[in-house]
């Protein structure tokens, strides 16, 4: 079942969503040369028990890995997907691109958003693959709307990935969230046809978030029981907005 939110209950997402978007703006700025990512899990907290809010990913059990996930942000650098941790030892390089996911549950109603960011100047290639991802994620934006369908807003994703060369991994999704970091419905990246293909209406929260590798598609998972990476190490680009159907279009919670 897919859990509609009422406006009072998308205005307590809101907050939530905007203080993951203050967070996600002041760990863009701190990630330069030099910078680890322990640094920037460090003042994520922080903001996060300044503001009185919990964090939404430390403490959260994941089945995969067979035990709860122990930080307040992810920091996939690299060929690393999702699910990288934050570590002192990883100092950012010039060339590095650094995936920063992060959620917060304030009042009851839980908010998650990701961005990449590079540090210094990177590839070509690599720009395009940020850009890609980042486009990939705002053409969906525009079809979560009511009277639509959740497949219009997975190929819209696909369709852009694929058309500029790119490839989408299968093995992560988007998903509904709420008072729970994941509700119904999945949220991939790629339309399969023996999903369900709801109708959405107004009220529901969908986290879009392509995850875009510049080679093959094809994931594994480390020794560390949660680090996915790309098999051919290529790079890989994620970006991430929670979006609310509204009788006024999209509404993108997390941010301004
Ligand atoms: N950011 C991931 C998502 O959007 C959740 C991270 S799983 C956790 O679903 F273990 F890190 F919490
Ligand atoms: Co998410």
């Amino acid at each position: 079942m897919i859990v509609r939110k009422t406006p009072a209950e998308l205005e307590k997402m809101r907050r939530s969503g905007l203080l993951v978007w203050q967070i996600l703006q002041k760990l863009k700025d701190m990630s330069v040369e030099g910078t680890t990512t322990w640094d920037l899990e460090v003042a994520a907290e922080k903001m996060m028990d300044d503001a009185g809010a919990r964090p939404a990913f430390k403490g959260y059990y994941v089945p995969a890995a067979g035990e709860a996930y122990r930080f307040v942000l992810c920091t996939s650098v690299n060929s690393e997907i999702v699910h990288g941790m934050p570590n002192p030892r990883r100092v950012l390089k010039k060339g590095d691109i650094v995936s920063i996911d992060t959620g917060v549950k304030l009042d009851g109603y839980y908010g998650d958003s990701a961005l990449t960011v590079p540090i210094g100047e990177v590839s070509e290639q690599t720009r395009k693959l940020l850009a890609v991802t980042q486009e990939a994620l705002e053409l969906a934006i525009g079809r979560v709307r009511a009277g639509g369908r959740l497949f219009d807003v997975c190929g819209t994703v696909e369709e852009h990935v694929k058309a500029n060369g790119f490839s989408i991994v299968r093995e992560y999704v988007g998903h509904g969230i709420g008072t729970q970091l994941h509700e119904e419905p999945q949220v991939p990246n790629y339309v399969d046809r023996k999903n369900e293909n709801p109708r959405l209406k107004e009220g529901m929260v969908l986290a879009v978030e392509p995850m875009v590798n510049a080679g093959k598609p094809d994931a594994m998972v480390l020794k560390d029981k949660w680090t996915a990476v790309t098999r051919d190490g290529s790079y890989s680009a994620h970006f991430e907005h929670c979006i609310a159907v509204t009788g006024n279009g999209p509404w993108v919670l997390t941010r301004p």
